[in-house]
């Protein structure tokens, strides 16, 4: 059922915050400035093979030399606030000991910079980016890593106070846990249920430990996280598909949402996880109450929903009509979940091979409100690669984009008018960026980069973005699209 757009136009709510995302890693380059030291994605890029064409983020968008070109575009574009990420390893080049301060000055012109604009900055304490002497000596896996995170929290929570208007510890630690330790296309790249088992764990931990550090030095501070739950549904209803979307979804959503709301994790997936080592025998007395620490907000990725079936069933699924995309059959993480992933052919889908499902939003800002009632949640990232291209008339001319993030914003304003307490969307991504195992291969930007020179050009999608928020409304894409073209 491919997607289509909605036809009237919306008005956008009084103090709901629209603001655009990046991360370090993916936008900053000056990989080795002011003593800098190597993360694990320096380290994964440069390995041969990890990395489509090899791409790294030595230089990426030049953003640690152009953020005053970034921020003018932000507020050219008229958001009211910005996510981005601090690279831990500018901060602590080896992962502990006393801060660099030039680092932490170039995070401080940062947030000034923001400020005088009038845009407010959400902080990402970890946007995957472990400094790589904190690997060597185990990484997420081993419990020492939740105290160099907590102490890292402590250090820049110290350095920009109540200068940032909100904070997120992690960002999406399924991704830092899972494709980092338990498929291996991630940094550090390793391949065991059992260490993305204990990483998960760990990770978990340090976010409780960095809410503490964070509130201890910036009284008041709005702290939260950002996960990317996904709508897990079964190809059909034949029990054995319900019951492995059922495992799907723990893994991807329940054994993030029992620690971090109900202080517990699921005992069907404890029962699952059981037999792996280290595994989940790396909880200690008193974690649980750690990793629940109340929080003042949730923030939520979401690009797409994933469907599913037995195993046993990929041929039933096949004979319904949808596919087993090439690689699906292997995947690490679903062969111990006793799953496969599939694919809905009808579907519209962006560059990444995702399907396009805005509804899948609004299910899921209800899945939150229905786990965290009342907790603010914040859309943290929503956004498509598209395949982009410059005119000969200089233009890009992304409608697809734009359809996209126009039924995203919709479908969260309509969980919103459903009870959930969605408060703000942010678009990934302000500018096209290093797509980690993608390299540059994959664009999100509302922003065109044209790598070589480090030159910037607004996409049609940013006028569009520009144009919603200043007269605080969506009009029907139609219109919208004439109007961006003028
Ligand atoms: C998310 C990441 C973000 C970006 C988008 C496309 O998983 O948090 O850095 O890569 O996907």
């Amino acid at each position: 059922m491919p997607y289509a757009p909605d036809r009237i136009a919306v008005p956008l709510p009084a103090g709901f915050v629209f603001g655009t995302a990046t991360a370090a890693y993916q936008i900053e380059g000056s990989t080795e400035a002011a003593g800098r030291g190597p993360s694990i994605w320096d380290t994964f890029s440069h390995t041969p093979g990890k990395t489509r064409n090899g791409d790294t983020g030595d230089v990426a968008c030049r953003h640690y030399e152009r953020f005053e070109d970034d921020l003018d575009l932000m507020a050219e574009l008229g958001v009211g606030a910005y996510r981005f990420s601090i690279s831990w390893p500018r901060i602590q080049p080896t992962g502990k000991g006393p801060a660099s301060s030039e680092g932490l000055d170039f995070y401080r012109r940062l947030v000034s910079g923001l400020r005088a604009r009038g845009i407010s900055p959400m902080v990402t304490l970890y946007h995957w980016d472990l400094p790589q002497p904190l690997e060597d000596a185990g990484g997420w896996p081993e419990r020492d890593t939740v105290s160099r995170f907590a102490e890292f929290a402590a250090i820049v929570a110290d350095g920009l106070g109540a200068e940032a208007a909100s904070w997120i510890t992690l960002n999406e630690p399924w991704c830092s846990a899972w494709l980092g330790y338990g498929s291996g296309h991630h940094a550090p790249g390793k391949r065991d249920i059992g260490l993305a088992l204990a990483a998960h764990h760990h990770l978990l931990l340090a976010h409780g430990e960095a809410v503490r550090a964070i509130r201890a030095s910036v009284p008041g501070a709005r702290v939260g996280i950002s996960l990317n739950l996904q709508p897990v549904r079964p190809a059909s209803d034949h029990p054995d598909d319900v019951a492995a979307a059922r495992r799907v979804d723990g893994n991807h959503n329940r054994i993030y949402t029992g620690p971090l709301f109900a202080g517990a994790y699921p005992a069907d997936m404890l029962e699952h996880y059981r037999g792996h080592t280290p595994g989940l025998s790396v909880i200690r007395d008193g974690d649980p109450e750690t990793i629940a620490r109340p929080i003042d907000f949730v923030g939520i990725n979401y690009y797409s929903t994933a469907t599913v079936a037995d195993e046993s069933r990929a041929q039933a699924a096949t004979a319904a009509g949808y596919c087993v995309p090439a690689g699906s059959r292997d995947d690490l993480l679903m062969t111990d979940l006793r799953a496969v992933g599939l694919a809905r052919p009808a579907f519209e889908r962006t560059a990444m091979g995702w399907e396009v499902e805005p509804e899948g939003l609004t299910e899921l800002l209800l899945m939150v409100h229905a786990v965290a009632p009342g907790t603010p949640v914040y859309v943290t990232e929503n956004g498509a690669a598209c395949n982009d291209y410059v005119d000969p008339d200089g233009t890009i001319r992304d409608a697809d984009r734009i359809r996209y993030l126009d039924g995203h914003i919709r479908a969260a304003l309509r969980a919103r008018e459903q009870g959930a307490s969605v408060a703000g969307y942010f678009v990934w991504s302000l500018l096209d960026n290093f797509e980690w195992a993608f390299g540059y291969s994959r664009r999100f930007g509302l922003v065109w980069m044209d790598y070589p020179s480090g030159s910037r050009i607004a996409k049609d999608s940013f006028r569009w973005y520009q144009q919603a928020l200043a007269r605080n409304s969506l009009v029907p894409v139609a219109d919208a699209l004439a109007e961006a073209r003028g």
